[in-house]
């Protein structure tokens, strides 16, 4: 039998960890013979979204389409992983009403934790100014009210997160 698809859609701050552990997630699906597929914000915008910026418009436009490919692949029975800051409440809820199957694993550090891990030095540069817009400094982000899962990359281990993950995508019995 076919499982029924899902899209699995991290949120969370630059640095909090959705990629890291998104793609855990993903690599744990693919040893279980699941079908996955990933969409990182990141890379999305290199090709689908390309050319966008970080303005309140431009992150609605890429979140949208984020949310319209995973939501095609999850109707065929696909488990799509996004992981985009989607720092906007109503545009993920918008995307919740309209996939079929749809869970939240907000991905939450304090901003403090992101900020000093830095990883790729932006924290730094948009502090200094050099780059506007930067969620969590002169950017709103928009926690969410109900996500299904919360992880504490602070506190927990990725292999914690994870088995959270799995754990509830294993109680909806998107996977077995
Ligand atoms: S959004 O808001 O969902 O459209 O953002 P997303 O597509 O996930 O892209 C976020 C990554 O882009 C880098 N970056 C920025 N993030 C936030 N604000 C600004 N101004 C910005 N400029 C560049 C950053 O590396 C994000 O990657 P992650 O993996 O989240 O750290
Ligand atoms: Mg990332």
């Amino acid at each position: 039998m076919q499982h029924q698809g899902v899209t699995l859609w991290f949120t969370g701050l630059s640095g909090s960890g959705k990629t890291t552990i998104a793609k855990a997630v993903e690599h744990e699906l693919k040893a279980r013979h699941c079908k996955v597929e990933m969409l990182d914000g990141d890379i999305v915008r290199t090709n689908l979204s390309k050319g966008l910026t970080f303005s309140k418009q431009d992150r609605d436009i890429n979140v949208r389409r984020i949310g319209f490919v995973a939501n095609l692949l999850s109707r065929n029975g696909v488990v799509a992983i996004t992981a985009a800051i989607s720092p906007y409440r109503a545009i993920r809820n918008e995307i919740r009403e309209m996939t079929q199957s749809f869970m939240e694993v907000y991905v939450n550090a304090p901003l403090e934790v992101c900020e000093s891990r830095d990883v790729k030095g932006l924290y730094a540069l948009a502090r200094s100014g050099e780059i506007k817009n930067f969620t969590g400094i002169d950017d709103p982000y928009e926690e969410p009210l109900n996500p299904e899962v919360i992880c504490y990359t602070a506190k927990e281990s990725i292999e914690e997160s994870v088995g959270k993950v799995i754990a509830e995508l294993e109680r909806y019995n998107y996977i077995s």
